[in-house]
């Protein structure tokens, strides 16, 4: 079945930070300008029909001097593994991180969860 893409400025993805559009190239109409403090997260639901394994997209952009910008992975409350957000080289330059994710049968809540205090790279979508 096609992709469905889940953007972060829809609800319920809930963003810890502000939703901007000051940099070309995101999808739908904004992206998730996280604070800059460690824990300060993005969060997707996602529903599944049936329990299965999936590959998400984790669309993003990072232009940091600091370089990488390093998540958890949490699904349904369990860390399913570090991100690493490196740079991407300016804010308008998108990259697309994928992971393997186990999803239950209904709604399932994809966390991302910055390591560092300067929190996660701009986040635009998840595409599960
Ligand atoms: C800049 C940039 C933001 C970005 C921020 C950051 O202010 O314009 O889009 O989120 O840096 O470092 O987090």
């Amino acid at each position: 079945p096609p992709g469905v893409r889940y953007e972060v400025e829809t609800a319920p993805a809930e963003c810890q930070g502000t939703i901007d559009s000051d940099h070309s190239g995101f999808s739908g109409s904004g992206f998730c300008n996280g604070a800059n403090a460690a824990g300060s997260y993005a969060q997707f639901t996602v529903n599944s029909e049936t329990a299965r394994t999936a590959t998400v997209g984790i669309r993003f952009a990072n232009a940091a001097s600091a370089g990488a910008r390093p998540a958890n992975l949490v699904v349904n409350g369990t860390t399913v593994g570090p991100v690493s957000f490196e740079t991407t080289g300016a804010w308008s330059n998108w990259s697309t991180k994928t992971a393997t994710v186990p999803l239950n049968a209904g709604s399932n809540t994809i966390w991302l969860d910055p390591t560092t205090a300067a929190g996660l790279p701009n986040i635009d979508c998840l595409d599960v």
